[in-house]
């Protein structure tokens, strides 16, 4: 287990993290906290609780419901927010939210993460699950906190719950998760559900990746280099309909326009710009789709550009993938949207749960 000292408490970093400590809240920051050990329970869970919904059938969940669960989302969700609270309230917890936090809390004048952390926290919530622009924010904010910490996006940084729904969601379509060959696309230096969802994947046997975007959103060296420690095979290229080809899983990725920086306003314009000009070659339509295997799957952590989308820069973007693939029974995207509810209610359960929760705040109850 490894120990990350904030300026306030020593955080608890480990799979589903605190195995030495029964006092320390059980949060949940980073991929790499996510192995096998910890995500099968979860998706077996996710499972049971998938089905039960569908029969509209009792859950069986023994958990104290007594505090409420805190969202507090300072960049815009539609997919994390409504599957996280939905999630909690079929669980039975009440849901307390801010959804645009970054201008409705006071984090607008100037509030640290900590800070925000310590008076939310302060209201005894069971749990916060927390979106923040900037990366290592949920880090800071757990620092703050004696109750769990749930990463839902920090900028560029990572998404820990996108990619276990987005594993469960492989497994549940091709029946395995080992000999995986997985193509990444898009925008892959920005986008944060990549980099979450890659760690993940190591963990599982002959991992091969291939990775496909223009160079300037080429995934980042950090998480490239953990990739290959675990000796993962990572191929990258320009060519779509190669790579689509090679792939039995294929997840597309939106150009995350509004995170591009360059080193002066003038080159961030000048990038994004450059990217957006790019864009037609890096999107799956019918024709990139008559490339792919029979048996591969389409993902996309979802939202995609519409077509004819302008941006507040006054920029059309091109739809990184087109409505004309969504009938092919291979675009498993909104299937995988909907694990999120599944999942996230198995990752709530588990870490609630009250044989694991801070001494006293959540009393043993039968199993
Ligand atoms: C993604 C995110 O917010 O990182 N969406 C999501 O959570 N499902 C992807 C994106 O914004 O492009």
């Amino acid at each position: 287990m490894e120990k990350i000292a904030t300026s306030t408490k020593t955080l608890y970093i480990s799979p589903l993290g605190l195995e030495n400590s029964e006092t320390a809240p059980r949060h949940i920051i980073e991929a790499r906290q996510l192995t096998p050990e910890v995500v099968e329970p979860l998706f077996e869970r996710a499972v049971d609780f998938k089905g039960k919904v569908a029969r509209r059938e009792p859950l069986d969940v023994q958990l104290n419901t007594y505090d409420p669960i805190i969202s507090f989302f300072e960049e815009p969700s539609t997919r994390t927010r409504f599957s996280f609270e939905i999630a909690a309230d079929r669980l039975g917890f009440r849901t307390i939210t801010t959804e645009a936090g970054k201008v409705f809390s006071s984090r607008l004048k100037g509030e640290s993460a900590e800070d925000t952390a310590m008076n939310i926290g302060g209201y005894q919530p069971a749990a916060i699950v927390a979106r923040t622009s900037h990366t290592g924010d949920a880090l800071r904010f757990a620092s703050s906190l004696d109750c769990p910490l749930i990463n839902g996006g920090d900028g560029k940084g990572e998404h820990p719950t996108q990619a276990l729904l987005d594993v469960f969601t492989i497994r549940e379509e091709l029946g395995r998760l080992d000999g995986l060959k997985v193509v990444m696309g898009g925008d892959l230096a920005n986008g944060r559900t990549v980099r979450s969802l890659a760690q993940i994947l190591a963990h599982y046997e002959g991992l091969e990746l291939t990775l496909v975007s223009p160079a300037e959103l080429h995934m980042g060296d950090d998480v490239k280099k953990i990739l290959e420690d675990q000796g993962v095979q990572i191929h990258e290229t320009e060519n779509v309909k190669d790579a689509v080809a090679w792939g039995d899983v294929v997840y597309w990725t939106r150009l995350q326009a509004e995170r591009i920086n360059g080193d002066s306003q003038e080159e961030t314009m000048r990038l994004k710009k450059a990217m957006v000009d790019r864009q037609r070659d890096f999107s799956i339509g019918s024709d990139v789709m008559s490339a792919m295997r029979r048996g591969a799957i389409l993902l996309h952590p979802l939202p995609r550009v519409e077509p004819g989308f302008v941006d507040k820069d006054g920029d059309e973007l091109y739809p990184e993938i087109l409505p004309e693939v969504d009938d092919d029974p291979r675009a498993a995207y909104f299937r995988q949207s909907e694990n999120g509810v599944y999942t996230r209610m198995a990752l709530l359960e588990y870490i609630l749960n009250p044989i694991y929760g801070p001494e006293g705040k959540y009393p043993p109850q039968p199993i």
